[in-house]
């Protein structure tokens, strides 16, 4: 249904597409729970993470486990071939041949991009530096269709918004759907100008805003993220920004009902633990539908049968 395509950045894909994957993730999820299915029996994902990561390497790999099929792990750099200077373009046209597609995570964004040009199969962006996440997105849609609603959504993205690759993917696909959307972040890391050109573009009602407690009462979803210190030239401008924020079940008076809390994870102080209790904490069962939705995408570009 979706043919060899990459799946770079969100930017790439119409609303129809990705209520295509939802649909599908939603009836893999039984599967995604432990029952049996070998739609990918035989087939081999390649794992390339150039950064740290748990949940889209774990899920990725559960992903292709659920639905009976292998994956091929890189490992870190230092044990593999670009610890002798290979280049990526040469790494990636090497695993190719290998694997029916490849999951990669690199600091340097367009990096994926840049691996889909050499490489043979699908290539799935896993998080490019600051750039994209487009997976992190699909997922994310996904809890908010089955906890809240994708309908006449009015949505909060709070934290870093400058190096949070999550909120960019984000962003474009809210967009599609028609959100209200309010931006909230300290002043040095608003979103990118070029991504909220995009957005006024597109006809999307944005607001912009340094203080969370004039916001939380009025949306449905609450997206937090992490502040990215690894993104930042200077250490001390990432102290100076560190505890912009942070929700405590104070901070919930008076909000919505039906709020619901979600964050990419990991949480570093952003949100306090208090808070996990309560009815509003959506982002560990957000983590977990990680693997339905990326069954989903799987399926999509490598199963070979639409059944
Ligand atoms: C995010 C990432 O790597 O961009 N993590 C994830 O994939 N769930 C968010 C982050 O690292 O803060």
């Amino acid at each position: 249904m979706f043919g060899k395509r990459h799946v770079l950045s969100m930017r790439d894909f119409s609303r129809e597409e990705i209520d295509s994957v939802l649909d599908l993730a939603e009836s893999l999820e039984p599967y995604a729970r432990g029952g049996r299915c070998d739609a990918l029996s035989g087939k081999i994902l390649a794992l390339l993470f150039f950064e740290p990561s748990t949940r889209t390497r774990l899920s990725f790999e559960t992903a292709m486990m659920r639905l009976g099929g292998k994956t091929l792990n890189l490992g870190p750099a230092e044990g593999s071939a670009i610890a002798k200077g290979e280049s990526l373009a040469d790494t990636i046209r090497v695993i190719g041949a290998y694997a029916d597609a490849l999951v990669i995570r690199h600091p340097k964004e367009g990096s994926a991009r840049l691996a889909s040009q050499f490489s043979p199969v699908p290539v799935l962006n896993a998080g490019d530096g600051a750039g994209h996440h487009p997976t992190q997105t699909l997922l994310d849609l996904y809890t908010i269709r089955k906890e809240s609603s994708l309908e006449d959504l009015k949505i909060a993205l709070v934290g870093d918004l400058k190096y949070g690759r999550t909120v960019h993917s984000l962003a474009y696909a809210l967009a599609l759907y028609g959100a209200e959307i309010t931006l909230v972040s300290p002043p040095s890391l608003e979103m990118p100008a070029p991504i909220k050109a995009d957005l006024a573009g597109k006809g999307t009602r944005v607001r912009e805003t340094h203080d969370l407690d004039s916001v939380i009462r009025d949306v449905d979803v609450l997206y937090v993220t992490r502040i990215q210190r690894e993104r930042f030239p200077d250490p001390y401008e990432y102290t100076k920004v560190a505890k912009s924020y942070r929700i405590g079940p104070e901070s919930l008076a008076g909000v919505q009902e039906g709020l619901i809390i979600m964050h990419p994870l990991p949480r570093v102080e952003e949100i306090a633990p208090e808070v996990d209790d309560t009815r509003h904490a959506l982002y560990f069962k957000q983590s977990f539908y990680g693997v339905p939705v990326r069954m989903a995408l799987l399926k999509m570009l490598i199963g070979d049968r639409l059944d």
